[in-house]
């Protein structure tokens, strides 16, 4: 557990990474900078880690946002330093090499969301609640929301959510496509671990090129999308684990794949 901020625990391929700030888990700097450190040792324990599930410790929320303690003293070249660091350890979240699946239970609000959106995968509690607040402050998402909340919602949902700063139930985050689905009540983190087992068992290495080349099809053209797909499609053939997956369908019984 290298910080307590952000702790983590790594149990049969799947990191259990939480965030634990109480009561909110706002996501002050300290808190992000732990968050960081957390994936830089995942990273390097990769061949350890097949799924990392992010959620918040205790039952009020994944996280209620960035601190607002620290709005006061914020002048313009501090903030901008503050949300491109911000950025940049958000992007290691969506970027980590395996699958990330957020469980949200709780408050997920501003900073808190859009750190949910840089999960894979989103399962909500059914009393979790949803929304981009920020107006409230007379501010606007500012932590990737205006980027990554468009690959989920419609352009004018999207604005309705943030001028008016109105908060979701998980049920209507679902329905925008913001949240994947709803768990039974107060069994998330179980349905959330249920879903890191069944990616967990699938060959690691198809997961984590599927998961490279969907994350990076957004920003291409089709034609250069298409050369990624196919460039890392050929690659794969030259693993261990993919001649392992033919041979066991082939022989009718459960692949037993390496990761190499
Ligand atoms: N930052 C700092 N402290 C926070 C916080 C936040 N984002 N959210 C909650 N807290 C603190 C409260 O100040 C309070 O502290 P005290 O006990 O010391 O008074 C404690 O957590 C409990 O909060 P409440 O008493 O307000 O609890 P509640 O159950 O009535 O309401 C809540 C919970 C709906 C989450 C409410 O606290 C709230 O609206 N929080 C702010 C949410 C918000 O606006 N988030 C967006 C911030 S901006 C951002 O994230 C994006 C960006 O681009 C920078």
């Amino acid at each position: 557990m290298p910080d307590e901020r952000v702790t983590c625990t790594i149990e049969e391929g799947i990191a259990r990474v939480l965030l634990n700030n109480p009561p909110m888990n706002a996501l002050d700097m300290d808190t992000r900078l732990a968050l960081e450190r957390v994936f830089q040792d995942l990273d390097r324990k990769r061949d350890q880690v097949r799924v990392v599930v992010l959620a918040g410790a205790g039952d009020k929320a994944f996280a209620a946002g960035a601190d607002i303690k620290a709005f006061l003293e914020l002048e313009p070249e501090t903030a901008k330093r503050r949300l491109m660091r911000t950025h940049a350890i958000f992007n290691r979240v969506e970027g980590f090499v395996r699958p990330v699946i957020a469980a949200i239970q709780g408050y997920c609000l501003g900073g808190g969301l859009e750190l949910a959106l840089c999960a894979d995968i989103r399962y909500a509690d059914p009393g979790a609640v949803f929304g981009f607040p920020e107006v409230n402050l007379s501010i606007f998402p500012g932590n990737g929301g205006t980027v990554r909340a468009l690959h989920f919602l419609g352009l004018g949902r999207f604005k309705e959510l943030v001028y008016t700063g109105r908060r979701l139930e998980a049920e209507e985050a679902r329905r925008y496509g913001l949240v994947e689905q709803v768990s039974a009540p107060g069994r998330v983190m179980e349905e959330a671990l249920e879903l890191a087992g069944r990616i967990a068992r699938r060959g690691p290495l198809g997961v984590a090129a599927a998961k490279q080349v969907i994350n990076r099809q957004r920003n291409l053209p089709l034609a250069e999308g298409l050369e990624l797909e196919s460039d890392h499609w050929a690659r794969l053939t030259a693993t261990w684990d993919m001649k392992e997956g033919a041979r066991a369908f082939l022989e009718k019984r459960k692949p037993r794949y390496q990761g190499r």
